[in-house]
């Protein structure tokens, strides 16, 4: 566990955590951070505990010493959010100390005591509420529902301009030696914004009109640094972290880099065969292209990957008179994430019927995705050379379609 100080009196601890699935589902290629912060004034408090995640009381002592704080002098734990990657702590906390106060919004109130039994030590908070902690700390309080679950809030330390940000704001991805935004190398930067779309769109994107007010609120306020639950820290410019936000919010409603992503499936190599045509002709045009190949691909990347494409191929053959399963799985995954508004392109191969398209239809009508289709192409078997002349014009109409939805 790393201990930083990140302005005078404020503390992060913050540990790295792997070989998990986020949730007890999203594959963390590349690992996550859990951080959590103590802020030191006449009274001690502490915001977004990660340090009971191991369940070993000892290692908050431990933790807690090493920057100077006796956990008896905590008085506070301020929960952002009770998902329990940010809340694990409070069951932990209370082995080593009776009487302390958990300052939280109302909804949070009611899972402190479905997941741990705790009521009788619960202060709930409303819209700028503040909590004084002498020698010239003080916390107000923000509730920003649904980001991420209808209990969440930001916290604000207004002697040094922080705010606490929880799950917003956030990124997947391990923090080595760097934690700040002006201590990190380019490709550092270019890692997190990865690892924030892939966070983004694994973890937020269902709750996007949420995180646009959540936006609006954090532009009220007067900031030096961004600290969230996971990822860097923002003290150089604040604002970027902010703009990548404004902008992964448009890459779920059908924005995107000038990517297109090959959403694919095939059976005996029928559709593959097109698949590496299109492939050629994407390379040709000067566009990015993204292979997914499903089942092969880690869901967790699937969605990140389509979520940031401006353009979208769907390239699966019918199967048992509908899609290919794995890719109408994809599909359907996308929809609960409610990932719309996409410019999007189909073919596959079909032997004694077809299917796949009626399938396709359903998918994106049951989930409201609203994406914006070229007419799609159908082949019986391999694909011929008028198949692949009309998969061709598909792709050119596709990547005229695009234009307008590119966001970089
Ligand atoms: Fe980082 Fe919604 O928990």
């Amino acid at each position: 566990m790393k201990k930083i100080e990140i302005a005078e009196g404020i503390h992060m601890l913050s540990m790295n955590v792997e070989e998990m699935l986020f949730e007890g589902i999203w594959e963390v290629a590349n690992g996550v951070t859990l951080n959590s912060y103590i802020v030191k004034g006449e009274k001690t408090a502490i915001i977004d505990g990660v340090i009971g995640w191991d369940g070993v009381p000892e290692t908050l002592y431990k933790n807690l010493e090493e920057i100077d704080v006796n956990p008896k002098d905590i008085d506070y734990l301020i929960v952002n959010h009770m998902e329990p990657d940010h809340s694990g702590w409070i069951e932990n906390f209370a082995k080593i100390k009776e009487d302390f106060t958990i300052i939280c919004t109302d909804k949070a109130a009611r899972l402190v005591n479905s997941f741990y039994g705790d009521s009788d030590r619960i202060r709930i908070v409303k819209e700028g509420d503040t909590l004084d902690l002498g020698n010239g700390k003080k916390l107000s309080f923000h509730p920003t529902p649904n980001v991420h679950w209808p209990d969440t809030m930001l916290t604000y330390e207004s002697g040094t301009k922080t705010l606490f940000s929880c799950d917003m704001y956030g990124a997947f991805g391990k923090m080595e030696k760097h934690h700040f935004d002006d201590e990190m190398t380019s490709e550092e930067v270019e890692f997190f914004e990865k690892e924030g779309i892939r966070y983004y769109s694994n973890v937020m994107t269902t709750f996007t009109a949420a995180i646009r007010k959540a936006i609006q609120k954090t532009e009220e306020f007067d900031i030096n640094i961004i600290a969230p639950g996971h990822g860097p820290l923002y003290r150089k410019n604040p604002q970027k972290i902010i703009d990548d936000y404004g902008r992964f919010s448009q890459y779920a409603e059908g924005g995107g880099k000038n990517e297109i992503s090959i959403l694919w499936g095939s059976m005996y190599g029928m559709t593959e065969k097109a698949v590496n045509f299109a492939e050629k002709i994407l390379q040709r045009e000067g566009i990015k292209v993204n292979k997914l190949e499903m089942p092969l691909e880690s869901q967790s990347e699937m969605i990140a990957t389509v979520f940031r494409s401006a353009g979208v191929i769907i390239a699966a053959p019918t199967y048992e008179y509908k899609m290919f399963p794995p890719v109408a799985a994809a599909l359907d995954e996308l929809g609960r994430k409610k990932v719309t508004g996409k410019a999007v392109f189909r073919f596959g191969s079909y032997g004694w019927s077809g299917g796949a398209e009626k399938e396709l239809a359903e998918i994106i009508e049951r989930n409201r995705m609203k994406w914006d289709f070229v007419e799609s192409v159908e082949f019986e078997g391999s694909p011929k050379q008028e198949d692949l002349e009309k998969i061709e014009a598909g792709i050119m109409e596709l990547i005229e379609k695009m234009k307008e939805k590119i966001v970089e």
